[in-house]
Order: structure tokens, then C-alpha cells, then sequence
């Protein structure tokens, strides 16, 4: 087990909640939250869908006084679509025939008895962004996983990430005989290691962890 482990009742509402983050990943993701949480500022997640990383972010929130905010459209990425692998019939809203995990999401919240340290934003991550002023001690990287969507996530969030702060990304792929979705994460952990500002800390799976070490993006 890592130096900071979720209690058994926060690991079981994970692992009970719908959503594509391994239990390797999630321990490492907490491990991240609960450092970066000692900074006392919001951790910041692109990519909320049904709640199962957002679990482990709102724990780690709650033991550092902070908050989590969750960004998504709720909608699903393209991958998730009826007729893709990664579609879940039950997400689909029957009345609109559309996507719609933001009530899958609150029950899954719920039911951790973690509501109260979570924000939920609805809506399109680069709008949401687009009005955000305030430094975060820890951003997620978990939404689109085009090229469009990764980029704009990066650009719109890594800015807020405060010096010594951390910037995690999941889905990153180096081989492409690996990647199920696409290796956009992979081009944005690459443009954060390059751009000098930061400093990678962990590699788990597909999870990067890294820290702001520098200025700018
Ligand atoms: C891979 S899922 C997130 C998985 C989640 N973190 C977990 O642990 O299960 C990606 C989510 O990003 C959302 N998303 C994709 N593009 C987005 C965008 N531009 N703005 C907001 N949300 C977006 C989708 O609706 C989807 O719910």
C-alpha cells in the first residue's frame, strides 16, 4: 500500500462506481490529492463522468479542509457513444436519448458521504476555464482525449496550477499499439515536460504525475 491509502469504505465506493480508472492508478491519484491538498487550495478534475476518481479527490480533499471541482459536460467523450467500446447504456437519458452521467455522478457522491466537499461545474471545459482566476494546488487531466479537447484542457487549466503544485494526467500511452483512445494525453504530458514548467514525480499505468516547477505552460 502507498504512504497514504484510502480507508476500506472509500476504496469500496470507488471500485463499486462506474468509470475506467484501475485501483493501481486511484491509489497513486490519492496520493497525489492528499499532497497537493496541503497546499489549502482547490484541487481542480477535467472529466467527472460517473464519480469514481472524484471519490478519492473529495477524500483527500476532506482530510485537507479543501475542495474538489469536477468539470464536465456530463454528456460523455466520444469514445463513450452509443456503438463505441466504451459506451454505457445506462448513462443514456431515455426521454432525450442523449448521455447524461451527472445523476449516476450524485448518487455515486452520495453514497460515499462525500457531497459536501465537492463542486460540480456542467459544462464545456474550455468555457469553464475561460472564467476561471485562481490558483490550484492540483488539476486532473481526465476529459477529451482528442487532440482538441487534451490541448484546450491544458491550456485551460495548467496556467492555474500554483508553483509546487501538481498537474496529473491519465490515459497517457507512449506506445500506440497501447492506446485505446487516442495518444492526445501523451502529446500534452510530453508539451508540460517540455515546456520546462514541470517536473515529473510518479508514473503509474497510465497516470503522470507532475509538479510545477517553473513558470508559464
Ligand atoms: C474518461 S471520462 C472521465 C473518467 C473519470 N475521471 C473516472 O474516473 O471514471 C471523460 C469525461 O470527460 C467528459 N468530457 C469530455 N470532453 C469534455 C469537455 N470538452 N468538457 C467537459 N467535459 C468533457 C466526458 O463527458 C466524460 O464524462
Amino acid at each position: 500500500m502507498p504512504a497514504h491509502a484510502p480507508k476500506p469504505e472509500i476504496l469500496d465506493a470507488f471500485e463499486a462506481a462506474k468509470g475506467f480508472m484501475p485501483l493501481d492508478e486511484g491509489l497513486a491519484l490519492y496520493v497525489a490529492a492528499v499532497e497537493a491538498g496541503r497546499m489549502g487550495l482547490p484541487l481542480l478534475e477535467v472529466g467527472t463522468y460517473c464519480g469514481r476518481s472524484t471519490v478519492l479527490l473529495a477524500d483527500a480533499a476532506r482530510a485537507a479542509g479543501v475542495s474538489v471541482l469536477t468539470v464536465d459536460h456530463h454528456r460523455g467523450s466520444e469514445e463513450q457513444q452509443p456503438g463505441w467500446d466504451y459506451h454505457d447504456p445506462e448513462t443514456v437519458d431515455p426521454e432525450i436519448g442523449l448521455m447524461d452521467t451527472l445523476p449516476v455522478f450524485r448518487r455515486t457522491l452520495f453514497k460515499a458521504g462525500l457531497e459536501e466537499h465537492v463542486v460540480a461545474f456542467v459544462g464545456r471545459s474550455p468555457q469553464i476555464a475561460a472564467i476561471w482566476n485562481s490558483p490550484l494546488g492540483f488539476v486532473f487531466v481526465d476529459g477529451g482525449h482528442t487532440d482538441e479537447h487534451a490541448s484546450a484542457d491544458y491550456e485551460g487549466w495548467a496556467p492555474h496550477v500554483a508553483e509546487g503544485g501538481l498537474l496529473v494526467i491519465h490515459d497517457v500511452f507512449p506506445e500506440p499499439e497501447d492506446e485505446f483512445t487516442g495518444q492526445a494525453p501523451y502529446r500534452v504530458y510530453l508539451r508540460a515536460l517540455e515546456s520546462g514548467a514541470f517536473t515529473e514525480v510518479s508514473v503509474t499505468g497510465s497516470l503522470r504525475v507532475l509538479r510545477r516547477t517553473g513558470a508559464g505552460i
